[in-house]
C-alpha cells in the first residue's frame, strides 16, 4: 500500500501530508512517497519527511500511488498521472465543477471530497471545513489589523489616550467565532451578528455584544442541520436598516456569512461602505462565494472612494504551516479508517456512512447523487 502526496499547484501553498502524518501512515504499514519540495511552502523540508520514514520522489511517482492525498482537486495534468483504481482524497470543490468530477470518474479512481464529511461526533476530527475556517477567522482579524492604520487596544500613554478599535463580526459560524475571540484578544470592542438564535449565547460567552433583528423569523432561522436559511426580503430589509446604523461607527468589519448551496448573502452595501470613516477596514471571507460586501473582489485589496479598505483574501494559504498541520491530521483520521490494521492493506468499507457521504466517483462513474452529470 503506497500513499503519495504530490506538490500542490496553482498557487496552493498547503500540503496534504506533513512529516507528522507521514510517520503515522508509515506506522500503519504504508509506504509513503512525497514529491520533493512538496512541503517547502508550508515550512516542512524534505529532510523532515525522510526522517519520518517517507521517500522523496518526483511528481509523477507521487501521483501514481495507491492512495493520493491532496489539498485541492487534481488538475487535468494530474488526473492523467493517476492510477486506475487508486483512492484520491482532497478538498474537491465539486459544486459547479461537474466536468472535472466526470474526468476523475473516467480515470477510474475513487475520489473522496473531504468537505462533504458529515458533521457528526465521530467525524469531528476529520472536519476540514472547521479546521480551515477557524484559521481563516483568525487570519481575517490579523489582515484587518494589518490594514488598519490605528491601534486596536485602548492605550493610555504620556502622549494621550488611544481609543480601542470597534470590530463588528458578521456571521458567527466557526470562522466568526474565532474572529470574535481574536479581536477580543487584541483589545478591540467587539460586536457580532447572525441570523441563527443559537449564536447569541456563543457571542456573549466570548465577551462580545450581540446585535441582530430578533423577530419571529429569526427564531426559526436555523435548519435541522445547524445551518442558516435564506431570509425573507422583509427580514433582509430590517437587518439592513440595523446594520446601516451600526456599521457607520465600526473600524474593522469581518464578514463570514454563508448559506449552504446558495450565493453568500449581501450584507454590506456600497452605501454602508460610504458611511464608514476613512481608514476603516472590511475583510470579506465570503468573497469566493460572491461576497457579503458589494465592493469586495476575490484576491484583491480594494479602496473605496471614501478611503475604506476592503480585503478580499479569503484563503488560509498565507497560514500554510498551521493550516497544513490541521488539514493533514483531518486526512489521516479519515484515511486511517480505510486501512485494515492487521493486514496492513486498504480495506474500504463502501457502506460506511462517512465513505458514502464523501465518495464522488468509483469504477468509472460519478456515484454521488448531488453531482450527477446532466
Ligand atoms: P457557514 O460557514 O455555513 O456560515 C457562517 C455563518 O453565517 C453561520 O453562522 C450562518 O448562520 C451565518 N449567516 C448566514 N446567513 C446570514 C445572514 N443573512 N446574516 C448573518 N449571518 C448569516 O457556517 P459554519 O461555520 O460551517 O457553521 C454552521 C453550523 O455548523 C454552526 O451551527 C456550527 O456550530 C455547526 N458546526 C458543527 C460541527 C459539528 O457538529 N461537527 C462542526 C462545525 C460547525
Amino acid at each position: 500500500m503506497r500513499i503519495g502526496t504530490p506538490k500542490e499547484t496553482a498557487g496552493e501553498t498547503r500540503v496534504a501530508v506533513t512529516p507528522e502524518t507521514a510517520k503515522k501512515f508509515a506506522a500503519l504499514g504504508a509506504e509513503v512517497v512525497v514529491t520533493r519540495g512538496a512541503g517547502l511552502e508550508s515550512g516542512f523540508p524534505d529532510a523532515d519527511y525522510a526522517a519520518a520514514g517517507a521517500t522523496l520522489v518526483d511528481q509523477a511517482e507521487a501521483l501514481g500511488a495507491d492512495v493520493v492525498l491532496k489539498v485541492r482537486r487534481p488538475s487535468a495534468d494530474e488526473v492523467a498521472a493517476l492510477k486506475s483504481g487508486a483512492l484520491v482524497v482532497a478538498i474537491q470543490d465539486p459544486y459547479g465543477h461537474i466536468p472535472d468530477i466526470e474526468a476523475l470518474a473516467k480515470a477510474g479512481v475513487a475520489a473522496f471530497a473531504m468537505e462533504l464529511m458529515p458533521r457528526i461526533t465521530r467525524a469531528q476530527v476529520m472536519d476540514v471545513l472547521s479546521s480551515q475556517a477557524n484559521l481563516a477567522g483568525y487570519r481575517a482579524v490579523i489582515d484587518g489589523a494589518g490594514e488598519y492604520g490605528r491601534a486596536l487596544p485602548m492605550m493610555m500613554t504620556p502622549a494621550g489616550t488611544v481609543p480601542a478599535a470597534r470590530a463588528f463580526i458578521m456571521g458567527v459560524g466557526v470562522a466568526g467565532l474565532q474572529a470574535i475571540a481574536t479581536a477580543r484578544r487584541l483589545g478591540a470592542i467587539v460586536t457580532a451578528t447572525d441570523v441563527r438564535p443559537a449564536t447569541k449565547e456563543q457571542v456573549e460567552s466570548l465577551g462580545a455584544k450581540f446585535v441582530a433583528v430578533e423577530d419571529d423569523e429569526f427564531k426559526q432561522a436555523e435548519t435541522a442541520g445547524g445551518y442558516a436559511k435564506e431570509m425573507s426580503d422583509a427580514y433582509k430589509a430590517k437587518q439592513a436598516a440595523l446594520v446601516a446604523s451600526h456599521i457607520a461607527k465600526q473600524d474593522i468589519v469581518i464578514t463570514t456569512a454563508l448559506i449552504p448551496g446558495r450565493p453568500a448573502p449581501k450584507l454590506v452595501t456600497a452605501a454602508m461602505v460610504a458611511s464608514m470613516r476613512a481608514g476603516s477596514v472590511i475583510v470579506d471571507l465570503a468573497v469566493e462565494r460572491g461576497g457579503n460586501c458589494e465592493l469586495a473582489k476575490a484576491g484583491e485589496l480594494v479602496t473605496s472612494d471614501n478611503g475604506v479598505r476592503i480585503v478580499g483574501y479569503s484563503d488560509v494559504r498565507r497560514l500554510a504551516s498551521t493550516a497544513s498541520s490541521l488539514y493533514a491530521r483531518n486526512l489521516y483520521a479519515f484515511v486511517e479508517t480505510l486501512i485494515d490494521k492487521t493486514d496492513k492493506k486498504l480495506a474500504v468499507k463502501w457502506d460506511d456512512e462517512l465513505v458514502k457521504a464523501t465518495l464522488l466517483t468509483r469504477d468509472g462513474a460519478v456515484t454521488h447523487p448531488n453531482f450527477q452529470p446532466k
